[in-house]
């Protein structure tokens, strides 16, 4: 049997699984201090979800669901996003729920495409989706938050990226305007867009082919011709980025790769990254989804955040990763009575709240030390028959020797006074 995860899948094992959990614990943090709360839909969907809002000719939809048929032939989608499900899952039951809608998610989507490093078939997002608001404020919350998150990771090569795609009113006009500028010059567009333009002509300036992003800074500008409720809540949007101290540059082609964005569209980008995965995240407003699911209008922004490339990110930028607090101590149980003893142990120090292990089975002290250096712990806490008399216990700090003996009754607190997890995060916090 071929051990390795299926192409395009990743394995977290630690220290990876443990930063993963790290950056779904401080993503739940900032969504709940910001009043969003957890959500969580089907791994799949009917496909028709997918293939009606994300757009019959986005590459999504064309080229990357994981779709099959079930056992009573109904058309199936493992979810590549998460925007169109929770919008489905709010339309169903929102009479019970709160206006304006927030809410954040910590998923994993599913997208067939060639796997390099940052794309994979399998990816996990932190998405947050505000329901129900209108007011740039909105936007400009969503954005911050991003921002927020990744600042708070230590990375400082990033930059957002906004534009507004009009909507409805403006579109339409501006469309004609670029499909006529590309039929004029059709001949330097990639194979791809040279016979498909017509379809959808905005995609051909969110290409990343060096010969239609030529094209593409040519083209006309939609922030040149939108009208005015979208010129104003793009104002509104950069006033609301400006009071939260953001920095950003207004990027006419960036049109995003979903059908369903109405006026604000935006990314944050590592330049570190290779341009293909260098979007840690994006998102925008779409205000026209819940109608196109056949709901009644309400408005939304969100993003979606690709966690793995916030690892790769942080891994460029050469910062350390954050992990989820480890073991606190390990205890070394040394002969019999000291295995009981150091069992005893364990159980009163995760009763007070201190992540504690030792072996199941009675083994020599350098077996357990070696143990308790694999676990990843941060002491060893040892029980000899020297201690067990003295009803003491050695303390060893892992990372350095340095040891000394405390009280047996006085283990937790030695250990939370000094702080023990990798991360910084108390002793106690372990959850
Ligand atoms: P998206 O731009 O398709 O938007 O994906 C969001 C993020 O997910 C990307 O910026 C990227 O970081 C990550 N991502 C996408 N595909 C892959 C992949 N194959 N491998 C690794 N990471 C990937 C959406 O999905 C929208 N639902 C976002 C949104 C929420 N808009 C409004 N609300």
């Amino acid at each position: 049997m071929d051990l390795r995860p299926a192409r395009g899948t990743l394995d977290l094992l630690p220290p990876q699984g443990s930063r993963m959990r790290a950056l779904y614990d401080r993503a739940s943090a900032l969504a709940r201090l910001h009043g969003y709360r957890y959500v969580e839909t089907p791994g799949f969907e009917i496909t028709e979800l997918f293939s009606a809002t994300s757009g019959e000719t986005s590459d999504v939809v064309t080229k990357e669901m994981y779709t099959f048929d079930d056992r009573k032939g109904r058309s199936l989608t493992l979810r590549p996003e998460g925007t169109a499900p929770v919008m489905r899952a709010y339309l169903g039951a929102m009479q019970e729920q709160p206006s304006p809608f927030k809410a954040y998610y910590l998923t994993r989507m599913y997208r067939y495409s060639r796997p390099q490093e940052g794309r994979y078939r399998e990816h996990r997002q932190f998405g947050i989706e505000v329901f129900g608001a209108e007011a740039p404020g909105a936007d400009a919350e969503v954005i911050a938050m991003g921002d927020a998150f990744l600042r708070g990771l230590g990375l400082t090569r990033i930059e957002l990226q906004l534009n507004s795609i009009g909507d409805e009113v403006c579109r339409p006009a501006y469309r004609d305007e670029l499909v006529a500028f590309l039929r004029a010059n059709r001949d330097r567009l990639s194979d791809e867009h040279r016979d498909r333009f017509v379809d959808n002509p905005l995609r051909v300036l969110d290409c990343k082919d060096d010969a239609c992003r030529a094209v593409a800074a040519e083209a006309p500008r939609i922030t040149d011709r939108l009208c005015d409720p979208c010129r104003a809540h793009l104002e509104g949007v950069q006033s609301g980025l400006k009071d939260a101290g953001l920095s950003w540059t207004l990027e006419p082609t960036l049109v995003r790769g979903l059908d369903y964005y109405t006026r604000t569209a935006f990314e944050f980008v590592s330049p570190g990254l290779s341009p293909q995965q260098a979007t840690l995240f994006g998102g925008g407003r779409y205000d026209g989804l819940a109608e196109v699911l056949g709901g009644p209008h309400v408005p939304g922004v969100g993003f979606g955040m690709g966690l793995e490339r916030v690892l790769l990110a942080l891994e460029q930028e050469g910062i350390d990763a954050p992990e989820e607090p480890g073991l606190a101590v390990f205890v070394v149980g040394v002969g019999e009575a000291g295995h009981a003893r150091a069992h005893d142990l364990v159980r009163e120090l995760r009763a007070v709240g201190v992540a504690a292990d030792a072996a199941f089975e009675d083994r020599p002290l350098k077996a357990q030390l070696k143990m308790a250096d694999r676990a990843g712990a941060t002491y060893a806490a040892i029980v000899g028959e020297r201690e067990l008399e003295a009803s003491t216990v050695t303390l060893r700090r892992l990372s350095d020797g340095d040891q000394h003996e405390v009280a047996a009754d006085g283990v937790a607190s030695a250990v939370a006074a000094v702080g023990s997890a990798p991360g910084g995060a108390p002793a106690g916090e372990t959850g």
